[in-house]
């Protein structure tokens, strides 16, 4: 096996020199014409129990499509788990994964705090028939119960980029399956699977994508689980279109160039934050503070690139600062070529309940790919205005 900068160019694609092309063809196709009625059947089982097509008839999009699997093998071989599921948005791979707890009769999920708010808010309200508690990741223990499904982690966490150490959060939870949501961190820094983590959730919106043009979400998981997902996704309808896995497919052969080159800028922008008078904290794994279990290095090879801090005035002076950038975007969302700024209390954490919501003081930046100076330059004219 090549190395994974290697295998981000080219996994998804070993067979393209054979087909005589040098980029996967696009198939748009929502139907297959079928060769008769019972090899047609016999595809459709074996596509709706979550299978591959294994050379019959791909049948129908909802059940195959060869540019979503492409994607589904580049991003499986990254994250090194045997398949990986793609869905519409990182939203709807993570209901299918809960769709998939409650089919199997363990509704009960633990949810390590803080989580995206937005994947915080869908377990609060109960919505797909789970249970949720809410704790840090000691309290994992004690937090499950018989029924319990499924505990959910981010790292690092949205909004704060709080790091937690996965091989112990597997160890409390005592066989229970664990989802990683591995957004920021990427395959590239990190692969949750290593240290024991049954299921990689990525919005790929974020990284994997990395240019703020299309949305999706994706699962990494053993054959078993792949399987149990695609079930649901085929009847849930919760799909991947074939151009936006082609362009997050496309999207993979530049995410290690792209984590690497923004996590350098980052690592820049945290220590001039850091000794700004207007600043007043800031998060970022990569300073040392942010990592006292020494996880950087260990468990996550970099510290990312997106950070957030808040400013000595609270929330007016987060509110004026986000709005006095000129060069760095105030909008919600990350993991693009270009620099966002967004107040997680007021936006993405808006949902979040009063006792997990972001301090009114935060902003959240996600580090593109221009000149470092150009986005500290910026930060001091919008500190300046204050
Ligand atoms: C860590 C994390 N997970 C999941 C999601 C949801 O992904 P999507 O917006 O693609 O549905 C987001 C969105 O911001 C996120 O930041």
């Amino acid at each position: 096996m090549t190395q994974p900068d290697t295998r981000s160019v080219h996994a998804g694609r070993d067979d393209l020199t054979a087909l005589g092309v040098h980029v996967p063809p696009i198939d748009l196709s929502t139907t297959y014409p079928l060769p008769s009625v019972a090899v047609g059947g016999a595809s459709y089982d074996a596509l709706a129990l979550g299978n591959g097509p294994d050379g019959g008839s791909l049948v129908y999009q909802r059940l195959w499509n060869p540019n979503v699997a492409r994607l589904e093998q580049a991003l499986a071989e990254l994250e090194q788990c045997e398949g990986a599921v793609a869905f519409g948005s990182g939203m709807a791979a993570l209901t299918t994964c809960l769709l998939a707890t409650v089919a199997a009769g363990r509704p009960h999920v633990v949810g390590v705090r803080p989580l995206y708010g937005g994947s915080d808010h869908l377990l609060s309200t109960g919505l797909l028939g789970t249970t949720v508690t809410w704790t840090s990741p000691g309290g994992i223990a004690e937090a499950l119960q018989p029924d319990t499904g499924l505990v959910l982690v981010e790292t690092p966490a949205n909004p704060t980029v709080e790091l937690v150490d996965i091989a112990e959060v597997v160890r409390l939870a005592n066989g229970v399956p664990v989802l990683v949501d591995n957004t920021f961190a990427t395959p590239v820094l990190q692969q949750p699977r290593a240290q024991g983590a049954t299921l990689v959730l990525h919005s790929a919106t974020k990284y994997l994508g990395g240019h703020g043009d299309v949305m999706g979400g994706l699962v990494a998981a053993d054959t078993e689980w792949t399987a149990r997902l695609r079930q649901v996704r085929a009847l849930t309808g919760a799909l991947l279109h074939p151009l936006a896995a082609y362009e997050l497919h496309r999207g993979l052969q530049t995410l290690p160039v792209r984590v690497r080159a923004q996590q350098a800028t980052a690592a820049k922008v945290a220590d001039w934050l850091s000794t700004h008078p207007a600043v007043d904290k800031v998060y970022y794994p990569g300073l040392p503070e942010c990592d006292p279990r020494g996880l950087i290095g260990r468990q996550q090879a970099g510290p990312g690139a997106v950070l957030a801090f808040t400013t000595a005035g609270g929330y007016d002076a987060a509110a004026r600062v986000a709005a006095s950038l000129r060069l760095i975007t105030h909008a919600v969302s990350l993991g693009g070529v270009d620099t966002l700024i967004q107040h997680p209390a007021g936006l993405t954490h808006r949902l979040v309940g009063d006792e997990a919501k972001p301090h009114a003081g935060l902003l959240r930046l996600s580090i593109g790919l221009e000149d470092p100076d150009d986005l500290t330059g910026d930060l001091a004219q919008a500190f300046a205005q204050q």
